[in-house]
């Protein structure tokens, strides 16, 4: 165990961790701020400029699908800014940062199966070196570096590996530079999962060179922060785990240095840097124990004051707090002159050992070979890498200090005041704004926070990747996740009034006394109108203006209104978001809300009556009002009552009969078979005769022309014509051929004339010999007008009775009109009614009457039955019934039964010598011949002795009966004549 120095390093580490304990709960005041009364409206707050407020100075620029804007640059003639964002270089316009142009994506073969995040081309270096812009991408965990025209992206000049130049995982920190004489100095991880830190020399004209490998003495888990070239060196800034700590892990800053002239060592520190050296950076409060901002994030450097700023914040792992700290170039050299810090073995302590070339300057760079340039010893180059000393700050209380807050960039710009010059710095904060701080004038005064400029709306803050000053345009430039930001450092008309104007403390900003307005100093008329009094930070102004909160939900309320209380909805806000404070404006508007009262429904007047439903006879009529005046609303009492009146009408005015046609007959028979006809059609008007319109009606028919009829007249006989020739004579026939489309045969005209001539010689030897002539009148003539023909007759009637009608036609053709005469006035056709008697009815019978009784119940009697010729009656010449009206028939015909009993015996023979027998009618009521004849014989007594019984008895005529013969009588009432 090496023996303490001071401590037990367990000691230290407690008393550091006590330290920490009682600090960081109390939090870390801000330097020169004097603790302000409690009043709310008396406590320094620090001005906040809000994303609403900044957000018309501003310029944005954002590419579709393009993230992580993380490297901005100038090019040299600051017309200007290139970024590399992930897979993409754009260059854009200063002014509004416009699109200048897009470099092509640059796309790794592993990306098609490589999908992830890491995947892509994240750019990490982005440098200009002349008329070329040098890149560095992960490319998918495959660095490559090309060298592009800047003036156009596309044109790729080199593709080199990236490997040492830049990270092969886009979350590594590496910091990159090319020097004039065009080496790339780069620091960065050198593998994949980030164990190999390097600071690394390639291209240009010097060898390559590189920290020694595995070594956490040189490097210890680095993260680089930026690197200078500063005269003969190359200076880095990093932050490491701090390998002289000997109490558990912790981070120091560091700024590390090399040669540029470095060519490497022989045999040993061969391709590796012999220059290489490196001190802690001390940012810490001090006090009797210091709290240490030991991680350094961001830097600047002035390079006219050789003055770098740094931000140091603490570990991730504690509570959030970042200072602002100021080194001189100087002092960091003279560490650099100072005495090493070594460590003999791993068990040994750290201890200081005096430096061997304590005025180190990279040699003589006049000797002109690179031979022996470093001056410095092999083995010590190897031993010595940590300067003992630590590089303090320019004063030993940071120049900024917040809890709380991580910053993460850092930009200073130096501004002209009325005075003097004011350093002002931004810091960028991982939540999205940027802090604006003016440098501490004097040891008095500190540092005062101007203002806090929000990027983002509040819900949409994101973390800062890169800042960029441009001094000559006092711009800032901004990189985050999916947009680059120009911010105009410049902002005094922001200012209205000249409290506002001069309370703002702002370096860049004075009140104009003559424009009466704030402006920047070149703006002024003259200085010495030009108000500016920077000697005490500013105060935010705490007057709030009251603002009313949300609407509270509808809530029932009643309301009244001319009397009548009715229920409505209320709501109702509070000036309390926020509320009026020190001296601000009470909320303007109302408070309470009224709405949806409920109302009563009442009716609207009744419509006047509507006309009745009929025009005569009884009808009805309606009125009608509604429920809308007002209609009820919101739970009012609907209207009571009927919104629909009806009552009777016209009830005193009968309508009269109806008159009206009745339906056609059916078309009647038509007056030609062919040829066209017409025929017609009947109705009647019923209930009167007021009908419109005619009760008949015609229609042709028939109209298919009538065959052709065709008749030759037979010769006429030889007719001597008075003509004589040589004793003979001649002699002429005629016949005639009729031809028409006619009705009858007998409406034929005679047409063509046929004749025949013959010579007859005087003594008749010749014979007549025939000569055939057919005559053809001709008329040549005038112009003839028509004139009719004589009537022809009246056709066929369409009925036989009971009105037909019948038509005749004439034509024109007596004569017919020929050229060009008028034909002939007046109808063709006409028509007459006819056959006007009513048709004859013809007489049918009645049905029979039911037979007649019998006349008799035994032996043939005969019955009867009738009907009349009265259904109908023959009328108008109608034929009469044809046959019997009345029909008789036999009857009873079975013979009837025996009526008289058997006789009685003989009775004995009375005194006259006669002996009695009788019979008697069986039958009550005898009929027809029933028990015809005596009912007692009476004979002779016979002697006993010649008795001759009777054996036999004959029949009389009296028994015959009828047998199955009936005899009918017909009667002819009637006879049809035909
Ligand atoms: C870029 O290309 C130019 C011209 O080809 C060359 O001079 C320069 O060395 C290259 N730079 C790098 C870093 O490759
Ligand atoms: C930029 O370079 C590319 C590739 O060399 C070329 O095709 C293109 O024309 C160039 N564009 C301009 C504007 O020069
Ligand atoms: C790089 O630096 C940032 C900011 O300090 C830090 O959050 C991040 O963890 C660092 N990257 C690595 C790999 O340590």
């Amino acid at each position: 165990m090496a023996p303490p120095v001071e401590r037990t390093p367990l000691a230290r580490c407690l008393i550091l961790l006590h330290s920490l304990l009682l600090l960081l709960p109390r939090g870390v005041p801000c330097r020169g701020a004097t603790r302000a009364p409690e009043s709310p409206c008396h406590r320094a707050e620090h001005p906040l400029i809000s994303h609403t407020e900044i957000e018309p100075w501003i310029h944005r620029f954002r590419a579709e699908g393009t993230v992580d804007y993380s490297q901005l640059t100038f090019d040299p003639g600051q017309n200007e800014l290139i970024v590399g964002a992930r897979n993409h270089l754009f260059r854009l316009h200063l002014e509004d940062l416009s699109l200048i142009q897009v470099g092509e994506k640059s796309m790794s073969a592993c990306l098609s199966v490589c999908l992830s995040e890491e995947c892509q081309n994240y750019i990490r270096v982005l440098l200009i070196n002349g008329d070329r812009l040098f890149t560095c991408g992960t490319n998918a965990f495959t660095p490559i570096c090309t060298n592009r025209t800047l003036t156009n992206l596309t044109e790729v000049h080199d593709q080199i590996s990236g490997m040492a130049r830049c990270p092969y995982n886009p979350l590594h920190n590496s910091t990159a530079l090319i020097t004039s004489s065009g080496e790339l100095y780069a620091a960065t991880a050198m593998d994949f999962s980030g164990r190999d830190p390097a600071i690394y020399r390639s291209l240009g004209g010097l060898p390559p060179l590189r920290t020694a490998q595995y070594n956490s003495k040189w490097l210890n888990e680095p993260n680089f922060v930026s690197s200078y070239d500063i005269g003969n060196f190359t200076y880095f800034f990093f932050r490491e785990n701090a390998v002289e700590h000997d109490c558990g892990r912790t981070v120091f800053s560091r700024a590390a240095r090399v040669c540029k002239n470095d060519i490497g060592g022989r045999f040993l520190l061969e391709d590796t840097w012999t220059t290489f050296m490196k001190a802690r950076l001390n940012c810490s409060r001090p006090g009797e124990i210091p709290f240490n901002y030991n991680e350094l994030q961001g830097t600047f450097f002035l390079p006219e004051l050789e003055l770098l700023y740094g931000i140091f914040t603490t570990n991730v792992n504690s509570i959030a707090a970042s200072a602002v700290c100021t080194f001189n170039l100087s002092a960091i050299t003279q560490v650099f002159s100072g005495p090493f810090k070594y460590q003999e073995n791993s068990r040994s302590a750290w201890l200081p050992y005096p430096n061997p070339n304590p005025d180190f300057q990279c040699g003589t760079i006049d000797y002109g070979s690179y031979v022996n340039l470093t001056e410095r010893n092999l083995q010590d180059a190897q031993k010595f890498i940590l300067m003992h000393e630590v590089v303090q700050p320019v004063v030993p209380v940071p120049y900024f200090m917040e809890d709380n807050v991580r910053f993460s960039h850092v930009a200073v710009d130096v501004v002209q005041g009325k005075d003097m010059l004011y350093h002002i710095i931004y810091l960028a904060t991982d939540y999205g704004t940027i802090k604006k701080v003016l440098s501490p004038l004097n040891q008095t005064m500190g540092s005062c926070l101007l203002d806090e400029i929000e990027l983002f709306p509040p819900k949409k803050r994101q973390p800062i990747r890169s800042l960029l000053i441009l001094h000559s345009r006092s711009e800032l430039f901004v990189g985050v996740r999916d947009q680059v930001i120009k911010i105009p450092l410049m902002h005094c008309n922001f200012h209205k009034s000249r409290d506002a104007c001069v309370g703002a403390r702002d370096p860049y900003c004075g009140w104009d006394l003559v424009l009466k307005k704030c402006t920047t100093l070149e703006e002024s008329i003259s200085m010495s109108q030009w108000e500016q009094s920077i000697t005490r930070c500013p105060v935010r102004n705490v007057t709030v203006d009251g603002h009313f909160g949300a609407w509270s939900g509808w809530k029932a309320c009643s309301h009244s209104d001319g009397g009548s209380v009715g229920s409505c909805q209320c709501r109702t806000r509070a000036c309390d978001s926020p509320s009026p404070q020190c001296g601000g404006q009470p909320c303007q508007g109302i408070s309470v809300e009224v709405a949806n009262c409920s109302r009563n429904g009442a009716w609207t007047p009744w419509t006047p009556w509507a006309p009745c439903s009929t025009s005569c006879g009884i009808g009805f009529q309606v009125r009608q009002r509604s429920c809308s005046n007002p209609t009820p609303r919101h739970g009012g009492r609907v209207c009571v009552g009927q919104n629909r009146e009806e009552r009777y009408c016209n009830e005193h005015l009968p309508c009269p009969p109806h008159v009206y046609w009745s339906a056609w007959s059916p078309w009647e028979r038509c007056t030609v078979p062919c040829g066209g006809g017409i025929q017609s059609r009947r109705r009647t008007c019923e209930n009167g005769n007021e009908c419109p319109g005619c009760s008949v009606e015609f229609q042709s028919c028939n109209t298919l022309p009538c065959p052709d009829l065709k008749k030759t007249t037979p010769w006429t006989p030889w007719t001597p014509v008075n003509i004589s020739d040589n004793g003979g004579h001649y002699e002429q026939r005629f016949r005639y051929t009729c031809k028409a489309r006619v009705t009858e045969p007998s409406l034929l005209e005679v047409g063509r004339q046929r004749i025949e001539m013959r010579y007859c010689s005087s003594d008749g030897s010749t014979g007549c010999s025939t000569d055939d002539l057919l005559r053809s009148g001709r008329i040549t003539g005038l112009t003839v007008n028509g004139g009719w023909s004589v009537w022809g007759p009246w056709s066929q009637c369409s009925r036989d009775c009971s009105s037909g009608v019948r038509n005749r036609k004439r034509t024109c053709s007596n004569p017919k009109p020929k050229y060009g005469g008028i034909t002939c006035l007046g109808p063709a056709q006409e028509f007459q009614e006819c056959n006007t008697t009513p048709c004859p009815v013809d007489g049918s019978w009645s049905c029979w009457s039911p037979w007649s009784k019998c006349s008799v119940t035994c032996g043939g009697g005969h019955y009867m039955r009738t009907r009349t010729c009265n259904n109908p009656p023959p009328a108008y010449g109608g034929d009469i019934c044809l046959g019997l009206h009345t029909e008789e028939a036999l009857c009873n015909i079975q013979p009837c039964p025996e009526s008289w009993s058997d006789w009685s015996e003989w009775s004995p023979c009375d005194s006259s010598g006669s002996q009695v027998r009788l019979r008697h009618c069986d039958v009550l009521f005898p009929t027809g011949n029933q028990c015809s004849g005596n009912s007692s014989e009476t004979r002779a007594c016979l002697p006993i002795s010649n008795f001759i019984p009777e054996t036999s008895v004959a029949r009389s005529s009296q028994e015959e009966r009828w047998c199955g013969v009936f005899i009918m009588q017909t009667y002819l009432i009637a006879q049809c004549h035909n």
